[in-house]
């Protein structure tokens, strides 16, 4: 019998603070419902008391899903009881606090006095709210977990000090993040090891690791620390999150079960569900995979080479150290089109991961025929696509009513453009720089807005001429980014759609969290 290693996911949370990979509720809750299709252990849903809007996404995950919901907080009631309220609803919840620990964020963030005079009196303040802090969460829950954030630059001896009081104050979970991800292998396992040798009552809490990749070492680290005690791992599909992102959910869970013969533990992970949760997760968050990314990537099971190719067609084994059905990776490719019923519809829909109503097929059957007629083939991918749309498109009260664009080699670029902002229409007209440029142009002057466009990307989503070109268009507002998606046969088209949803987006986020898109010029003019 192999040992469980429990599958902490924190793309809703630690994923979600990727620049730009703004969530809505109804796409966390289908992604929080494709993790437990998934199976794995816990969820971290959010980080409640930082906005309604997360708030609301906690609460309506720890309602729907039957898995344990965390929510995160920091050392302090108030977070604490956010998270306590967010996740009433679950019947199986973990508060999760977390204080800093390496003198880096120790003098970075408590500087001020009021937290001591010296390094070694900051220290005590924090030993003494994180003993404080856990005691009060598990007052009110009983599954509690600590993190000491940037446990990978602290010292051990105040690390092993500050875990074993976070224990007796009623820990059952000690996490160790890597948060910078700044340690190497064998370093972090040794750390781990440590803390096994120095906190007295380490026994009584399961140990978790939680790994950055800035070196590229965030899998390669957490399974070290598996070897030395660890038995919960943090980490994120397709490896989203903060900088270079978290360590990533597919890559640790198939090393441990490419690799069994070396390894004495296992997960529980339904690993048929990776590569539907990798493509619902990558749509939502508009972060593309790299095409050779390890496990989800287009790439990942391709055979390029005559020799490779020849391998293979001799014996899988000769080049493939898993098959792509482990993963879910489609192996023959399914397409339906304009003779396609509803029944074929629906059957092809559950085999990629969506169950859906009678009601909501018959809407997503009439996208499907619309298109369908514009298309003779229709891919998986564009089904997913049709069912992003589905569940993204709420509360849009912008929406295209009609663009029309000129362009040509010796023209100047122009688009006309109608909108619908919720009863009204709003016609206008602007040139550009190209054909987006100006469509682009043209919206802002019907809206009156002048959003600071940070990236724009377009790729097409399946092969051949008719493919369903998808445009990904992120804004900044304030400190926050937003990211549209926008899908057409036509790339214009596609464009403005983007442009559009990334506003929506926008406004739903400040509607929703009762602020003023202007609040930090407020804050300054006061
Ligand atoms: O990276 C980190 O330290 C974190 C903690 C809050 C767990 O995300
Ligand atoms: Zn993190």
């Amino acid at each position: 019998m192999k040992e469980k290693i429990h599958i902490f996911d924190t793309t809703l949370r630690d994923g979600e603070q990727s620049p730009g990979a703004s969530l809505n509720i109804y796409e966390k809750l289908e992604i929080a419902h494709q993790l437990a299709k998934l199976n794995v252990d816990v969820i971290e849903a959010g980080f409640p008391v930082s906005s309604p809007a997360q708030f609301d996404a906690v609460h309506a995950i720890a309602s729907e899903v039957d898995k344990i919901i965390t929510g995160l907080s920091r050392a302090n009631e108030k977070d604490i009881d956010a998270a306590y309220k967010a996740l009433n609803p679950a019947s199986k919840k973990r508060i999760h606090t977390f204080t800093s620990t390496s003198d880096y964020h120790i003098i970075g963030k408590f500087g001020h006095e009021k937290y001591g005079r010296s390094l070694e009196e900051k220290r005590k303040t924090i030993l003494k709210m994180t003993y404080d802090s856990v005691a009060y969460a598990k007052s009110l829950c009983d599954d509690i977990e600590y993190s000491a954030e940037d446990a990978g630059r602290t010292d051990i001896g105040y690390l092993a000090e500050i875990i074993e009081a976070a224990i007796e104050a009623g820990a059952n979970v000690v996490n160790i993040p890597d948060t910078t991800g700044y340690t190497l292998p064998t370093e972090f396992g040794q750390k781990i090891k440590e803390l096994k040798n120095r906190v007295s009552n380490i026994n009584d809490a399961i140990i978790s690791v939680h790994c950055h990749n800035d070196l590229g070492l965030a899998v390669a680290n957490s399974i070290a620390s598996l070897e030395n005690g660890a038995r919960q791992i943090e980490c994120t599909v397709n490896g989203i999150g903060e900088r270079a992102g978290n360590a990533s959910l597919e890559e640790i869970v198939m090393a441990l079960k490419v690799r069994g013969d070396l390894f004495q533990f296992d997960t529980e992970i339904n690993t048929k569900e990776i590569y539907n949760t990798s493509k619902l997760v990558s749509g939502f968050t508009g972060i593309l995979v790299q095409r050779n990314k390890a496990i989800v990537g287009e790439n990942a099971f391709a055979h390029e080479s005559g020799i490779h190719q020849d391998g293979m067609l001799k014996n899988r084994d000769t080049y493939e150290i898993m098959t792509p059905e482990l993963v879910g990776y489609p192996s023959t490719k399914i397409v339906l089109g304009r003779h396609s019923g509803r029944h074929g519809l629906k059957a092809r829909l559950t085999q990629i991961g969506y169950n859906l109503s009678d009601d909501k097929l018959a809407k997503v059957y009439e996208s499907f025929t619309k298109l369908a007629d514009k298309k003779k083939e229709v891919f998986d991918d564009d089904l997913r696509i049709l069912m992003g749309d589905e569940i993204t498109q709420t509360n849009e009260n912008i929406s295209l009513d009609h663009l029309q664009i000129t362009s040509g080699t010796k023209s100047i670029p122009t688009a006309v453009v109608r909108i619908k902002v919720e009863d009204d229409i709003i016609q206008e007209s602007s040139v550009g720089d190209g054909p987006i440029d100006a469509a682009f142009n043209a919206i802002e002057r019907a809206l009156k807005i002048n959003p600071q466009v940070e990236s724009y990307n377009v790729r097409s989503v399946t092969s051949g001429r008719q493919a369903l070109g998808e445009v990904l268009v992120r804004i900044r507002s304030n400190s926050k980014s937003f990211t549209g998606r926008g899908i057409s046969t036509d790339v214009i088209e596609a464009s403005a759609l983007a442009y559009i949803s990334a506003l929506n987006k926008k406004n739903a986020y400040y509607k929703l969290n009762k602020e003023s898109e202007n609040k930090e010029e407020l804050t300054k003019a006061v």
